[in-house]
């Protein structure tokens, strides 16, 4: 199968030299696509800011840096994909208007003004279409289950995996991680803490089967 997967999180620039991001590492992502490679797909990659080696295997890596321009990488493969894995943490929110020079404390303190950014997943379970598989995720800290339900349901996803971040051991800084796996099917598969390759593994036999 042709599987596309994000990572990492976005930087949302507020002049030349700062910028808005999360605590994502992509970790979990790469982590997903290295497991896919093992399991004979045909991977493409698209990630945010993150210091990892591409895995072995993976046929491309898009570098983007904004939300919107995740947003473009991802619809713009997302035709060729049989399966997404959205595992970007893709920021909300940016800037109304990127500053063209530095802001500068002389200047007074600024008024960052928010505008929300385009929801990826949400448009990809939009135009989904016969036969393609689409996966969210989905951090929380606490009341996982029941966001993630919601989201599998309002974003038209086959599969959404939740985790807790305020759990030790969990979620952004962390190599481990222990998640739920929701399918639109009623399945629900709880994974105990363990690598997040370990992770990616199950994810990826859970929502794709074993089949190429
Ligand atoms: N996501 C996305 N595009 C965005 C924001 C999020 O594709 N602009 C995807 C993430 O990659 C993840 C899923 O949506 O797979 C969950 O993101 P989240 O921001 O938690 O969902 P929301 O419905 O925006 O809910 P919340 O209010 O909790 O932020």
């Amino acid at each position: 199968m042709r599987v596309l997967v994000t990572a990492g999180p976005t930087r949302e620039a507020i002049d030349p030299v700062r910028y808005i991001s999360n605590r994502s590492s992509g970790r979990m992502g790469f982590a997903l696509a290295r497991a896919a490679v093992e399991a004979g797909h045909e991977v493409v990659l698209v990630a945010g800011p993150v210091s990892l080696p591409t895995p072995r295997g993976v046929s491309r890596r898009i570098d983007i840096e904004s939300a919107e321009e995740m947003a473009r990488a991802t619809l713009a493969e997302l035709p060729k994909a049989d399966a997404l894995f959205m595992a970007a943490a893709v920021a909300d929110f940016t800037l109304q208007r990127v500053a063209r020079k530095k802001l500068k404390k002389a200047d007074g303190i600024p008024e960052l003004k928010l505008v929300r950014t385009r929801d990826v997943l949400d448009i990809a379970g939009r135009r989904k279409r016969p036969g393609q598989v689409i996966c969210g995720f989905d951090a929380e800290t606490g009341e996982a289950r029941t966001e993630a339900l919601r989201k599998l349901k309002s974003k038209k996803l086959d599969w959404i995996v939740a985790n807790d971040v305020s759990r030790p051991g969990c979620g952004f800084a962390t190599k481990t991680n222990a998640v739920a796996i929701h399918g639109r099917d009623g399945t629900e598969k709880n994974v105990g803490l363990r690598s997040k390759l370990a992770c990616a593994r199950i994810i990826l036999a859970t929502v794709l089967g074993t089949g190429k």
